[in-house]
């Protein structure tokens, strides 16, 4: 396997551009958490990054819990389908907390839409997000997002924990890899098959 700068076509977010965001963001959360009993979920794999940066900016005491989903179906695609497997539930009683979800990425919204109802009726007294990236124009539900990152166009991207067929989480920046990375569709089909 080559160095994984040859596999990149181009950057999307640099890594400035996300500690600028990441920054603004925990200004915000501090000040809207001031005095609260703050716990951040993030949503594994592809938020494990953005929980690391988003708490170290926040100046103030969060409690830091991990649940495990995904809503792609097969390995190597590159589209949701709205079914979602919980690879590892929270192992905490959110019942009474403040809850800021953590993600990397909005795609269709279906990840957020269930896992924000599902908090809220394990009984959280509320439930926010946070999300570093969002494709605004491959929404299938909307879902309420208090603190947003940037909004990117529909190319599937890579890095800060974003993967493609497991791959690419450790890139320090969003990018996009050259298309022959990508199996197409079709492609797709014929292997699953
Ligand atoms: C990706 C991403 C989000 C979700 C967004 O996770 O990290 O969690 O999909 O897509 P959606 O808005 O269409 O639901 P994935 O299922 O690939 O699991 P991973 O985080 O382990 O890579
Ligand atoms: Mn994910
Ligand atoms: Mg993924």
């Amino acid at each position: 396997i080559a160095d994984i700068e040859s596999h990149i076509d181009h950057e999307l977010v640099s890594k400035q551009q996300i500690e600028d965001l990441i920054q603004k963001t925990a200004v915000r959360i501090s000040k809207d958490y001031q005095g609260k009993d703050l716990m951040m979920v993030a949503v594994l794999k592809g938020a494990f990054n953005t929980l690391a940066a988003i708490s170290q900016a926040v100046t103030i005491p969060v409690q830091i819990e991990f649940m495990s989903i995904s809503s792609y179906p097969g390995q190597k695609t590159t589209v949701s389908n709205g079914d979602i497997t919980v690879r590892m539930d929270l192992g905490c009683d959110v019942r009474g907390r403040h809850i800021l979800i953590v993600e990397d990425i909005i795609d269709s919204g279906y990840t957020l839409h269930w896992l924000v109802n599902e908090l809220k009726s394990r009984g959280a007294a509320s439930v926010e997000v946070f999300a570093l990236l969002d494709k605004t124009v491959r929404h299938e539900v909307e879902v309420d997002v208090k603190y947003p990152g940037y909004t990117i166009p529909d190319e599937f991207v890579v890095g800060f924990g974003l993967d493609y067929d497991e791959q690419y989480r450790n890139l320090d920046s969003i990018a996009v890899l050259k298309s022959d990375e990508y199996l197409t569709q079709e492609q797709n089909q014929g292997e699953s098959a």
